[in-house]
């Protein structure tokens, strides 16, 4: 069991980091978790190593074999996604989603008390299955985290193009953790900046995607539809906006709104490093009854009465923790 004290005192986000999220969508926090947390589920990812794969040899690190690929929602296996869930409600992988500092600050943001607590033992992610036949394994589907995510280096001389998704799921905030050093263009979580606001009011309701629902006699009607201005802003999101590669060291986390744009990055840097991240959800513990909703005029609706009053101003010293303004400004 991970002794969450070995960590840091716990701090609070202040005034302009909530800020910053409000109008960005995403808070990076560096030097979160310590080297021993991050480790030790480093050590649980790699027990369940593909084949071909020697920690200690660079040389190995290549996409997964086609003959070894494994469409088992508990550990998927395919090309340079190397996907652990099978242990994502054990108290190692927990103790990080019940960390006191991580608790604190989504109640910061999402009020006292108001986060759903997972439950130990309980089903992990893949236990259901995935949505629809060859479709995504839901992240709701989980009673603890959604698991911990490697991408493997994929070396190539075609350009790899970034494009854009909202997650199909109810959540409230998503958190990538990095497990393992992770510089840029290696795999990091990538996020379109300030593209929540434009997302939130798209959908008919305020968290949920629309599924269509799968019918074995028509196998190819399955899958999330998209409302029309939805699709279209996405693509202005596209155009307009430069995604943020949320590289760093062991131990950052980054926060994100669950209507924000994101996609898992390549990994395609000459320096070889595989990228090892925890995910996971909060969830407002009454996310089911506010999922109901359509979206709210003001899309800060169900979150803490603090993020609500938080005064747009963001300063320097902020906006350098946040490689936003280092590339953007
Ligand atoms: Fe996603």
């Amino acid at each position: 069991m991970i002794n969450p004290s070995n960590d840091k005192q716990i701090s609070s986000l202040s005034d302009e980091e909530l800020d910053f999220f409000k109008q960005q969508g995403y808070l990076i926090k560096k030097q979160v978790l310590s080297a021993q947390t991050c480790n030790t589920l480093c050590d649980q990812l790699w027990q369940t190593a593909p084949e071909h794969l020697d920690r200690d040899d660079p040389q190995t690190w290549n996409p997964i074999p086609k003959a070894q690929w494994s469409s088992d929602p508990l550990l998927s296996l395919n090309d340079t996604k190397w996907q652990f869930r099978a242990a994502g409600t054990k108290a190692e992988q927990l103790a990080v989603m019940k960390h006191p500092q991580l608790v604190h600050w989504a109640e910061q943001m999402l009020g006292k008390g108001q986060v759903r607590e997972p439950i130990e033992n309980g089903k992990p992610m893949g236990s259901w299955g995935t949505a629809w036949p060859e479709g995504p394994v839901d992240p709701q589907m989980t009673e603890g985290v959604r698991g911990i995510y490697a991408t493997l280096p994929q070396q190539t001389d075609t350009i790899l193009e970034d494009h854009l998704h909202t997650d199909g799921h109810p959540f409230s905030l998503g958190v990538v953790c990095l497990l393992d050093d992770c510089p840029a263009n290696s795999g990091a979580f990538k996020v379109w900046p300030g593209s929540h606001r434009r997302f939130y009011p798209l959908f008919p309701t305020q968290y949920d995607q629309a599924r269509i629902p799968f019918y074995p006699h028509m196998p190819l009607h399955k899958g999330i539809v998209h409302p029309k201005e939805y699709l279209e802003e996405v693509a202005k999101v596209e155009e307009d906006t430069t995604p943020v590669d949320c590289c760093g060291e062991q131990g950052d986390i980054v926060f994100w709104h669950h209507r924000l744009g994101h996609m898992a990055g390549y990994n395609n840097t000459s320096m070889p490093s595989i990228r090892q991240a925890l995910l996971f959800d909060y969830c407002h513990k009454d996310l089911d009854k506010l999922r109901l909703s359509a979206p709210h005029l003001d899309m800060w609706n169900d979150w803490s009465a603090e993020l609500q009053q938080t005064e747009p101003a963001v300063s320097s010293a902020t906006g350098q923790q946040q490689p936003l303004t280092d590339r953007q400004s």
